[in-house]
Order: structure tokens, then sequence, then C-alpha cells
């Protein structure tokens, strides 16, 4: 069983649409969709904004659906000159930028008292994400890196610059390393896959509404895809 997580409505409504034999259950203030997908058994879920929700979701995902891989689709901000609008990152692995415990000697970014600084994405899923873009995102560019999440919204340059220097990040958003977190306590494989939506910069607020559906439309049309090779 497949898990699927998008953090908003707009994120899940088109996988809900190409569903069959839909089974919905609710829990934790959250609709699960089970059924199957491009003939893959899936469950589909909003998780909401931000990591808590996130990491709540997926546990759900793992205990009631015991689901053997989670995949998070979505958009993000870029942080990268060369990753625009539209274009897809594929995580390598991802982390929670607003994780400080530098206090007691522990990277930024490091959950004390964990083994890892970041949550590294399963290999294979990434090599059927990559096979599927090149089949159904011709025009598209892909990018494989890191993903770094927090609970805020990034729209500064300051904020930005600060992402890139610190972690080395290809784009941010609000859930992906909570999904991770979650995956990696529960020995799930994982996959973030982004859309780019916006700049993370000074203009993100005003593009973020301009480019988010069609930014979605390429993370959706891809995970279909994968769904069939899985
Ligand atoms: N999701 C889409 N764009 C984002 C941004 N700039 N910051 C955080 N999450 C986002």
């Amino acid at each position: 069983m497949l898990g699927i997580i998008g953090a908003m409505d707009e994120e899940v409504a088109k996988f809900k649409e190409h569903m069959t034999d839909v089974e919905v259950h609710s829990k934790a203030s959250m609709d699960f969709y089970k059924g199957f997908l491009n003939g893959k058994e899936a469950v589909v879920v909003r998780s909401g904004i931000g990591k808590v929700n996130a990491g709540i979701c997926t546990q759900i995902l793992v205990d009631d659906y015991e689901v053997d891989a989670v995949i998070n689709t979505g958009i993000a901000g870029s942080l990268n000159k060369d990753i625009d609008i539209g274009d897809i990152v594929l995580s390598t692995d991802t982390l929670e930028h607003d994780m400080d415990a530098v206090s007691f000697g522990y990277p930024l970014g490091q959950i004390p008292r964990m083994d890892t600084l970041s949550f590294t994405a399963d290999e294979h899923l990434r090599k059927v994400a990559k096979e599927s873009c090149d089949k159904v995102l011709s025009g598209v560019k892909v990018f494989e890196g890191r993903v770094v999440s927090g609970d805020q919204f990034v729209s500064s340059h300051e904020k930005k610059d600060w992402l890139v220097e610190t972690f080395g990040g290809y784009c941010t958003e609000m859930e992906g390393a909570a999904i991770a977190h979650a995956a990696y306590l529960n020995n799930i494989p994982f996959l973030i896959i982004r859309a780019i939506s916006d700049k993370a910069d000074d203009s993100a607020s005003m593009d973020y509404p301009a480019f988010e559906k069609m930014a979605i439309a390429n993370s959706v049309t891809l995970i279909l895809e994968m769904a069939g090779n899985l």
C-alpha cells in the first residue's frame, strides 16, 4: 500500500478524481481516501500544513494502513537560481531547518539524540520518480537535492540565503522533513516530490498564488505515472 500525503486540499484533489474503489475513513481531523491509483493500492490524505500535522498523518498511515512507502507531494519555494517555477525537485534527503540545539553542541538542523542530521530518501522511489518524470513531464526540469522543511513560509532573500548557506537546500516547504522523520522512525521508505511555485524570496507571496495550480498539476501528473510503476 502506497501512502500519498499532500498538505493542502488543492494538492490531493486530483488524486481523488483518479482513484477507483474508494473508501474514506477519518482520523485526527484528516480524511484518508483508500483505493487504487493507476492499478496500485494507495491511500491519499490531506495532512494539513506544517510539521506536526505531517508527522501525525504519517504515523496514522503506518499504523492503520500499513503503508510500505510514503510519497509527499506538493509545492515548494526554490532555493537555487537554476531551479525555476514549475520545475520538480526529488529529495535526496531532507532536514528540519528550524531545529536548533546548537547550545548543546548539535549542528543546526540536527534533532538532539538522533543519529542522523538528515533523513535519506529511498533509492528505488527516486529511480521510479526520475523515470516517470522523463516519460510524462517533457519540458519540465527535474532536480535531485536536499529539501529543507520548517514551520515557516520563506519569503525573504535573507532567510533564503541563510537556508542555502547553512544547509545547501534545493527547495523549502513545511512538511517533508516531518514525514521523512516519521517514516525513518518506522523504517518505511519515503520520497518528497515538490514542484516549484515561487522563489522563496521577496517575490514569493506574489508568485505563490499565481503559479500554485500549474506547479501542483506537474506534481500530480508525475505521481500518477509513478503509482503505475511501483
Ligand atoms: N511552499 C511553497 N512555497 C513555499 C515557501 N516559499 N516557503 C515555505 N513553504 C512553501
